[in-house]
């Protein structure tokens, strides 16, 4: 069953609970950005903003940040439920993975447009998910990049159960091509809060998605 999972990239802590009220309401789960301004040209919020509310999705923290080795302890107390961290990033897979999976979350994998899937392979056994970026990271509203789409195909192939996740340019155009290369969960941002009509655009999605799963 395909699903959609929302992402909130913000600097700001009081847009940070504005938005997860809105999108707790609509899911279960969220994504939120967490960025360094060093493995991406932009900075957000921290883990204390997150820890500061209380919600009753499951997070994914997605970390684009140079250490993520730094940011996986003060996510382990709070409701995050799963780490994602970039294979650019400039710390060890291995470590890192099983530094997650001691703190009780579940280890995913992003991979940014330019980088080879090959770098992924070796720790697809190892991981819950891979988080095909569509764009390069750092800002939402971006162009989706159609050559990602390779990758996702090239990793179902590769290990077929596991969960591939597709971060960015995600809208209505975009996921009939998405749908058909396989992914399972599409997450989105700027589309969702493009107006303030988010449970509509909401909706929007769950039914392109509906149809072109049919
Ligand atoms: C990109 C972020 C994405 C972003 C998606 O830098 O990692 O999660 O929030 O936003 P849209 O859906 O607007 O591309």
């Amino acid at each position: 069953m395909r699903k959609v999972v929302p992402s909130v990239l913000t600097n700001d802590p009081k847009e940070l609970e504005r938005k997860i009220r809105i999108l707790e309401q609509l899911t279960d789960t969220i994504q939120i950005d967490i960025m360094d301004g060093e493995l991406v040209p932009n900075t957000s919020i921290k883990a204390n903003d997150v820890r500061k509310i209380n919600t009753s999705a499951k997070l994914e923290m997605h970390l684009m940040v140079r250490n993520p080795i730094e940011y996986i302890e003060p996510y382990a107390d709070t409701i995050a439920f799963r780490i994602i961290f970039h294979i650019e990033s400039d710390d060890n897979p291995e470590d890192l993975i099983n530094e997650i999976v001691k703190s009780k979350m579940k280890p995913g994998i992003a991979i940014n447009p330019p980088t080879p899937v090959e770098r992924i392979m070796p720790y697809l056994d190892m991981i819950d998910i891979a988080l095909v970026m569509g764009v390069n990271p750092g800002f939402q509203g971006q162009k989706f990049i159609p050559d990602v789409l390779s990758k996702v195909r090239k990793i179902k192939n590769k290990r077929q159960e596991l969960l591939i996740e597709v971060d960015g340019g995600v809208n209505p155009e975009t996921v009939p091509d998405l749908i058909s290369s396989g992914v399972d969960i599409l997450n989105v941002g700027s589309y969702l809060f493009k107006d303030d009509n988010v449970e509509n655009n909401w909706k929007q999605m769950q039914h392109i998605i509906n149809q072109s799963s049919s």
